[in-house]
């Protein structure tokens, strides 16, 4: 039975968020530039859309570029833009194709003029497609999107369309960027770093994290289904004890 068998269809997350890391530790260990390691962290984005979309997960979010990102060389982020542009433009046949959505979350302001003209036509050539949905956070930290949130529900309650009583969690989580898509209930973090930097936070409140050494480069489909055989087989409890659990499966 291969590792693609092995994983239970009927128990898959509808939503996987993904932390890319190690690009830059892997053009290292190749004597190569920090950009050598994310043209490839490339490949790693495409056979894992495919790997996700051919099992069936409805939802992957891919943390490409934080908000803390822009504070690298410049160098570097000049080569991650040009990089995302580049890859929109060639990979949104590939969308089509398979089917598949494309969405953003995050500061998209920030981002260059020729980055935010190729989003916006894969976007919406993309926009039927309903195999999966690709949500890739760019210029994207969560604290920014809480910060954003609280404005425009304040600037409700000044105008008066909302009454402070009928704030609550529904209406936090839809007014973020991410408010369309159901929260994660698996998140994986690639090259060994165990930390969220600033990702989803109000989101994971209830999700599995997974974390391997492997840098994102190399992350293949079998590291994909490794990950989700290791989420099935936790035991979500959701606050509840095992035998609660065990009593509502029995019923
Ligand atoms: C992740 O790889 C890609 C981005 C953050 C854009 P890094 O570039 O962070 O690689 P490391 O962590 O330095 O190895
Ligand atoms: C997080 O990776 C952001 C992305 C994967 C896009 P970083 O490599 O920027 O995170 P830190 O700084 O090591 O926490
Ligand atoms: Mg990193």
């Amino acid at each position: 039975m291969s590792l693609k068998e092995k994983v239970d269809k009927e128990k898959l997350p509808k939503h996987v968020a993904v932390i890319m890391d190690g690009n830059g530790r892997w053009a290292k260990q190749q004597g190569k530039i920090r950009i050598f390691g994310h043209e490839h962290g490339v490949l790693s984005v495409r056979e894992i859309t495919e790997g996700c979309a051919e099992l069936g997960i409805q939802y992957l979010t891919l943390y490409a570029f934080s908000t803390e990102n822009w504070n690298r060389p410049r160098i570097e982020v000049n080569a991650l833009m040009g990089l995302l542009v580049k890859t929109i433009r060639k990979e949104t046949e590939t969308l089509m194709k398979n089917n598949i959505r494309l969405a953003t979350i995050g500061d998209r302001n920030q981002l260059p003029k020729n980055c935010i003209k190729e989003l916006d036509e894969a976007i919406e050539a993309t926009k039927d497609n309903h195999r999966m949905t690709l949500v890739l956070a760019l210029s994207y930290s969560s604290k920014w999107d809480i910060v954003n949130a609280v404005r425009t529900i304040a600037a409700k309650v000044r105008e008066k369309e909302l009454l402070v009583e009928e704030i609550d969690e529904e209406l936090i989580s839809k007014t973020l960027t991410t408010g369309n898509f159901p929260h994660p209930e698996l998140v994986i973090r690639t090259s060994g770093e165990r930390r969220i930097s600033n990702f989803l936070l109000w989101e994971i409140a209830y999700s599995e994290f997974y974390f391997t050494d492997v840098l994102w480069p190399d992350f293949r489909k079998k590291h994909l289904y490794e990950a989700l055989l290791d989420y099935q087989g936790r035991e979500r409890r959701f606050g509840k004890t095992g035998e609660q659990l065990l009593a509502k499966n029995d019923a």
